[in-house]
């Protein structure tokens, strides 16, 4: 018989055996193994080699009682493949060369068959998949297609999005062609990962908040449907993280997600109105990770208990994955994880 697993459990809309708990960038920065590992490669080095990646992916589980890994890379591993230069430089975050300005730069760019190149992304899946205990859940991710085209476009992170906002508004129209093809690569890339032994996955779609209603209706959607779909059909759960873009809850929900990854700054009770159409979809977070960084048990605990008495007042009580609702910082207490997961395990609703 399977092992069951709490957070597919949820995912899937069954009870689950116990509360779930993990957290968005549990392997990172804030852990001094990670920082050994990290002093003697670049990140894309690391992202880039199996074995490290399968290391750093487990340092968090061998120090807590978590449900789930996930897969250590990042959501603009496919832009690599796709033929832009990554780099991270120290304070600057991401750099994607050249920037993706036109149509031409957008035919130039290859299609979904380049991520097979990110193989070493499936085999770091499976190295991974053999060390978890069965009832532990392995994700593996992507990000949301508008996301990535975002860095794509602007070259890296950015404050204004004068670019996207030009290159939506263009009459020579190349973001609706990039979007396309990003979806095509992103179904391509999820399915490699799903195919190396992820059990779940996540779409990160940290700047959906940048688009309006009516850009998010027209691009992002139709996008968003196909890779639900594709999810839907291969049976793989997938919960989507729509960053601050709460504007678009209630469009998202049309595409059917099994979760929904909830930003820590978005009210339970707001959810629960856009979300009733909705019973079985499950809903992951949504601490702010910035109460991990204080060192006050007592309040930390209290943060922990409150995030788990407002998703069960608004009706999520069996639909819960307890999670951070953003990523962890580099300013993360340690030990401050460890009584956060203590307070899970103990709360009863
Ligand atoms: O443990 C995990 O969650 C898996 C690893 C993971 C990373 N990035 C590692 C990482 C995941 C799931 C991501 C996703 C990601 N990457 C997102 C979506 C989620 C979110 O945070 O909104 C985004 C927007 C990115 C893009 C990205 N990667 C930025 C903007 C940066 C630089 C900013 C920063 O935090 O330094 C990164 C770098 C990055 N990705 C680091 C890590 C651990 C830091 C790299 C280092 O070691 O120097």
């Amino acid at each position: 018989m399977k092992v069951r697993q709490p957070v597919v459990q949820v995912l899937q809309g069954d009870h689950p055996d116990r509360h779930p708990i993990w957290f968005l960038r549990q392997a990172g920065r804030y852990l001094p193994e990670y920082q050994n590992v990290r002093k003697d490669v670049s990140f894309v080095e690391l992202c880039q080699s199996p074995q490290l990646a399968a290391e750093v992916t487990l340092q968090p589980l061998r120090r807590f009682d978590l449900d789930a890994a996930i897969i250590f890379s990042d959501i603009l591993i496919p832009a690599l493949h796709l033929g832009q230069n990554l780099r991270f430089d120290k304070g600057h975050g991401p750099l994607l060369t050249p920037p993706v300005r036109s149509l031409t730069d957008v035919q130039r760019l290859k299609g979904s068959v380049a991520m097979l190149e990110a193989q070493y992304v499936g085999e770091a899946i499976a190295l991974v998949r053999c060390k978890l205990d069965p009832s532990q859940v392995l994700f593996g991710f992507a990000g949301a297609p508008v996301t990535v085209a975002s860095y794509m476009i602007e070259g890296g992170g950015s404050k204004h999005y004068v670019e996207l906002n030009r290159s939506i508004a263009s009459p020579q129209g190349f973001f609706q062609p990039l979007i396309e093809k990003l979806t095509e690569a992103t179904i391509a890339y999820l399915k490699m990962q799903r195919e190396a032994g992820a059990d779940a996955l996540v779409l990160f779609d940290t700047w959906a908040g940048q688009l309006s209603c009516e850009s998010y209706r027209e691009y992002a959607l139709p996008s968003l449907e196909k890779i639900f779909a594709w999810a839907r059909s291969e049976n793989v759960p997938l919960v989507y993280y729509p960053g601050q873009g709460w504007q678009h809850m209630s469009t998202v929900l049309q595409g059917g997600p099994a979760g929904i990854a909830l930003d820590w700054r978005f009210d339970w009770q707001q959810l629960a109105q856009l979300t009733q159409g909705a019973p079985h979809l499950a809903v992951q977070g949504n601490l702010n990770p910035m109460v991990l960084a204080s060192r006050d048990k007592a309040f930390v605990v209290e943060q922990v208990q409150k995030v788990c008495t407002e998703a069960s007042r608004a009706g999520f009580a069996s639909r819960h994955i307890f999670n951070v609702g953003h990523g962890l910082t580099p300013y993360t207490y340690v030990e401050a994880v460890q009584w956060a997961i203590e307070a899970v395990r103990n709360w009863k609703s």
